[in-house]
């Protein structure tokens, strides 16, 4: 049985405590916040402390969830590991690859497990996307594109503040590279070439446009906005499109709607014939003459993010492999580093 307690109680931490409450092999004991306002929200009888110390020094609990702000997960994966528990952190999970790597080897030495709550790599646009993309049902792949888009510019609380680890590279934009590493993986990443900006936040990023090279000849391209604005419907949610030589896939939406597109003849077969549209005549980019294009449906997949937890708890048991490995995210933190490099650099960065 996993006997939780959480760090943190607020809006991740609460968000977990329901999660539990619907795993049968898993139990919540205590939660830990240093404003005892959040408690509210927790149900008897659960125990609320103050202090992380306290939460860590309940001998019941064997797994500890760390839900506070980013600049603290140090801190407390530190004390976690010191305490003997076994540690679930939220994402990003450092402020950068050094900390990372100082939680690798604090939670090594200390013969505890460590994950990281990367519970959007069980996404159903995301896992439709990755099944579209391994099947390798389009042929030869050229770019895969991810993006999502929010119409309000809204930043709040601490992600304000770089110092506590605020702005959107951190928030989402740090689940948008690890579904792109994982979806490629085992290709390797060479190269990222960023565009970081504030458009309407003074303090933090709430912009980018991010390019990933892979050895496999593959560029992935992320780009995220909080102020993308545009009257279609479901622009502010999030967008995939995979090019291969073979064919597309578009997929759109939190509740993800698209096709696989392919062409009943090769473009390299077809006569330049002109065709004359608003913006003048071309022969590259007319609308397709009828029936060229053939539609199919996007792959089903079963997935939600209890899933995450499943995984470890078969982890625990010995049943599977861990599926968000330290090893992966020491590898996404130092991708996240060439980022901002890039970005205030405005050149490439290699990634060794
Ligand atoms: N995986 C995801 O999809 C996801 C989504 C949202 C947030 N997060 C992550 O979860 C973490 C928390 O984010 P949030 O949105 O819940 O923030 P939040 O502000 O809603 O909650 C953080 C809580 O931590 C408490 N806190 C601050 N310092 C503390 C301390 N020293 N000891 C104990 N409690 C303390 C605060 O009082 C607050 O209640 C962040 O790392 C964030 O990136 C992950």
């Amino acid at each position: 049985m996993l006997k939780f307690g959480i760090i943190g109680f607020g809006f991740m931490g609460q968000t977990h405590a329901k999660t539990i409450e619907t795993l049968d092999y898993a139990e919540l004991l205590a939660v830990c916040d240093t404003n005892a306002l959040q408690f509210k929200e927790a149900s008897d009888p659960i125990l609320t402390f103050l202090k992380a110390d306290e939460l860590l020094a309940v001998p019941e609990i064997n797994t500890v969830i760390i839900a506070v702000p980013n600049h603290l997960h140090l801190e407390m994966v530190k004390k976690a590991a010191e305490a003997g528990k076994d540690i679930i952190c939220e994402k990003p999970a450092a402020m950068n690859a050094a900390e990372f790597s100082e939680m690798m080897q604090i939670t090594q030495a200390a013969n505890v497990r460590f994950t990281i709550h990367h519970q959007r790599r069980w996404d159903k646009d995301f896992c439709i996307a990755k099944e579209i993309y391994q099947s390798q049902t389009l042929g030869k792949i050229f770019t895969v594109k991810n993006s999502l888009y929010g119409f309000n510019g809204n930043m709040h609380d601490w992600h304000i503040y770089p110092e506590f680890g605020g702005g959107m590279l951190y928030d989402w934009g740090v689940h948008l590279i690890d579904q792109m590493l994982t979806m490629l993986s085992p290709s390797r990443l060479t190269s990222v070439y960023a565009d970081v900006q504030n458009v309407i936040n003074k303090n933090v990023d709430d912009y980018f446009s991010i390019m990933l090279r892979f050895d496999n000849g593959v560029t992935g391209q992320v780009e995220l906005g909080t102020y993308m604005l545009s009257e279609k419907e479901h622009w502010f949610e999030r967008h995939w499109f995979i090019g291969g030589n073979k064919g597309s896939a578009v997929i759109d939406g939190f509740d993800p709607q698209g096709a696989i597109t392919r062409t009943s003849e090769l473009l390299q077969s077809v006569s330049g014939k002109v065709t004359m549209t608003p913006a003048g005549p071309t022969r590259s980019f007319g609308p397709p003459p009828e029936g060229r294009i053939i539609s199919e449906p996007l792959p089903k997949v079963h997935v939600n993010h209890e899933m995450f937890f499943d995984n470890y708890y078969c982890f625990v048991q010995g049943e599977e492999e861990l599926a968000v490995k330290p090893n992966q995210i020491f590898f996404l933190m130092k991708v996240l580093d060439a980022i901002r490099v890039s970005a205030e650099t405005k050149q490439a960065v290699a990634l060794a």
